[in-house]
This record gives structure tokens, sequence and C-alpha cells, in this order.
């Protein structure tokens, strides 16, 4: 079974203070308690706008193979997971050096969302949360194609939500993503070659531009040399 991990969902800038990313590995506008959904969850204990960065999720950074390796060892018969993906190279391993975040459940319906920035992971409010209510975003683990049905039941989810889409799994599994990249990246070399071959065409077009007009400067040299002349001569016919 490839191993499941949770994914970032979506990035974007907010410019926050070093004081105030401090702040986010402990939150005051939540605790945790035993959740109906898994476990323990993660409860606003006062109103939370919309927009609040609640925690940074931070743990010990590693690499993909060694997260691998973790969830292998530890979780590959439960599923249960506190690994976050950053990027292509890191992991964030929420069981280690990790914060009250790690306990933020899977919700459908979410309320939150990750974020990733300079290649860290903030959980924001999406919506006016109310005193009481848990708190959750979309994992979307994510999974491989040569996972079997029986390892993919492992993340079904439990969050009770009406609009449960039954799983806590990525829409679209690891290939998908990789081939989606790699289509990307063709495109975007395509693009590169096209607009070198542009870049090119325009400067071959510069230089024979330049040509004609040295030629048509040199023309012109001729003929205002000739005008000179004639002046010249012009002048020295009326003198
Ligand atoms: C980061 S932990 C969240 C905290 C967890 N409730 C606990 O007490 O350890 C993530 C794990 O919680 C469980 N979990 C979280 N959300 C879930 C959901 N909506 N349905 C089923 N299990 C969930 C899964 O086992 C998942 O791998
Ligand atoms: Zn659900």
């Amino acid at each position: 079974m490839a191993s499941k991990k949770k994914r970032n969902t979506s990035s974007k800038s907010k410019i926050n203070t070093k004081k105030e990313l401090d702040n986010l590995i402990h939150s005051e506008l939540v605790e945790v308690r035993n959740s109906p959904i898994h476990g323990r969850g993660v409860y606003a204990v006062k109103p939370i706008k919309s927009g609040t960065r609640v925690y940074e999720y931070v743990g010990e950074r590693i690499s993909h193979s060694e997260a691998d390796r973790r969830f292998w060892k530890k979780h590959q018969e439960d599923g249960h997971t506190f690994l976050f993906v950053v990027n292509r190279k890191t992991v964030i391993d929420g069981t280690r050096k990790g914060n009250d975040a790690r306990y933020i459940n899977h919700r459908c319906e979410a309320n939150c969302e990750t974020v990733t920035e300079d290649n860290r992971i903030f959980i924001e409010a999406i919506r006016n949360i109310k005193a009481g209510e848990e708190l959750g975003y979309d994992y979307q683990l994510t999974w491989s194609e040569d996972d079997t049905a029986e390892d993919l039941a492992l993340y079904r989810c439990l969050c009770g939500s009406k609009k449960c889409r039954g799983t806590m799994l990525d829409a679209q599994s690891i290939e998908q993503h990789l081939a989606e990249d790699r289509a990307k990246r063709k495109r975007a070399k395509a693009r590169a070659e096209a607009k070198q071959g542009q870049a090119s065409a325009k400067s071959a077009k510069n230089k024979s531009a330049k040509k004609t007009t040295a030629k048509n400067k040199a023309s012109k040299k001729k003929v205002s040399k000739k005008t000179v002349s004639k002046k010249k001569t012009g002048k020295r016919g009326r003198n």
C-alpha cells in the first residue's frame, strides 16, 4: 500500500509579523476535546472570524521517504496519519515536536483550510466559526492507483455531514497529480520554446532590418554626400 499523507489544499499570501506567527503554535481560540468524528478534535472556545489564522501546523520536517517509512511502520493497518505534505521535498510529522493543530479532524464541510506560505503550513478559518464548533479542513489525502479497495476503505470519512463525500482521500490520485504536473511542465516547456523561437525570429528580423537600415543609411550618406557636393558645387557655382 502506498503511503497516505495530508496534502496542502491551497496557497495564498497573508503578511503576519514574526510575533503573530510565533503565537500560532498555541492558540487561545481553541481547545482539544473528544470528537464524535474521531478520537480527539479541536474546538473553538470563542467565536473565530473568517480569515483568522488559528494555528501553524508544526512538527518534525522530514523527507517523503522518511515519512513513508514512518507511516509503513506504524499506521499501514489503521491509516492514521499526522503527516502533512509541504512540498515535493518536505513532509511535517506532527507527532514529533508537534502542536495541537495535529488534532484537527477532516471535515467534508470544512470551516478551515490550510495555507502554504514560505514552506510553512497555516490553518485558517474560511467562515465565521461559533464557540463550541469543531474545526475541520479537507485533508485531501494522497493515494495511489495501486491501492486496493481495502486500502482505500481505511480512509472513509466519518464527519457525519449531509454533504460528506465518504472519504478523506483527494479526488485525484498521486498518478493523476503527477500526470497533470508532467503535462503542465510540457506545456510550459513548449511555451518557453515557442517564446525562444519567436525571440530568435525577432532578433533575426531585427538583424536583417538593421542591415537594411545600415544599407539605407549608407546610401543616404551617399545621397547626402552627393547633395553636399552638389551644394558645394552649387555654391561654388553661385560664387
Ligand atoms: C491528524 S489526526 C486527527 C486527530 C485524531 N482525531 C486523533 O485523535 O488522533 C488524523 C487522523 O484522524 C482520523 N480522522 C480525522 N478525521 C476523520 C474523519 N473525518 N473521518 C474518519 N477519521 C478521521 C484519521 O484516522 C486520520 O488519519
Ligand atoms: Zn465527510
